[in-house]
């Protein structure tokens, strides 16, 4: 079944994810200071950061005095966040694609779920859920990968389906397989908007200054055409 070669990917490359997102500049540079410039004041406030990965997003957080609770759906990637964030937050194995059982109604200020939606098939589950556990008001933050740059980077040739898509990444030790599922612009945005929220801010982000020290290729592209979307959404009363 695709998750579970998700899921093996994810514990193989664990270690190294977890080593070289500190500055890998997709991750430290294009990702992260675009998503994170769309959370509100942190502090004081209580998130759910979902497929947490190996902890980096809940470090910055528990930094800015949020109270942390992050999930994911590989036990290593638990077991680096748990030892990157040292007793702080709290953290466990879930599947973004079943209910969130163990979380009680309107409980979180803020969910986070950075790069990790294009590995889930039918989002109208997982986002009820975000909902679910979202306070009145609560915000929803994801990044996900940029729908039409996904079209073109897989050569997709049915724009309005979601399909399975798999590329080998080569850049966290040995190559390694990852499966995802692309979909269409109004497939990442209609299961916001059917489900409880309105989109409040969307940005096509570009990659900062330091991105262009460390891969200069890269920057050029991403500011010829954006690889990631990210996406604030408010929970609707
Ligand atoms: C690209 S990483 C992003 C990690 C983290 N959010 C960050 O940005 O640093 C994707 C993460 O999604 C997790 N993941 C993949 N499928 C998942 C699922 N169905 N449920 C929960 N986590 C999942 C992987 O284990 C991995 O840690």
């Amino acid at each position: 079944m695709i998750k579970e070669k998700i899921l093996a990917a994810y514990e193989e490359m664990a270690e190294k994810y977890s080593e070289l997102i500190e500055h890998k500049p997709h991750n430290a540079y294009y990702d992260r200071p675009n998503t994170l410039d769309l959370l509100p004041g942190v502090e004081g406030k209580s998130i759910l950061d979902a497929a947490c990965g190996p902890g980096k997003y809940a470090e910055i957080l528990l930094a800015g005095g949020a109270e942390l609770t992050g999930f994911d759906i590989s036990q290593k990637m638990i077991e680096l966040a748990q030892h990157r964030n040292k007793n702080k937050g709290s953290f466990f194995v879930h599947d973004l694609s079943m209910p969130f059982n163990m979380l009680m109604d309107d409980s979180f200020d803020i969910v986070l779920c950075a790069l990790a939606l294009h590995y889930v098939e039918d989002w109208t589950m997982t986002i009820s859920e975000f909902h679910r556990v979202l306070k009145r008001d609560g915000i929803l933050v994801i990044s996900i990968e940029h729908p039409f740059f996904e079209y073109s980077f897989f050569k997709s040739e049915k724009y309005f389906e979601v399909e399975n898509v798999k590329c080998t990444w080569n850049g966290f030790g040995n190559p390694v397989e990852v499966n995802s599922f692309r979909r269409p612009l109004q497939e990442c945005l209609l299961p916001l908007t059917n489900n409880g929220f309105y989109i409040d801010k969307l940005v096509e982000p570009r990659p900062t200054k330091e991105f262009e020290h460390l891969d200069p290729k890269h920057f050029r592209e991403l500011n010829a055409f954006p690889a990631f979307m990210c996406i604030r959404a408010v929970k609707r009363a």
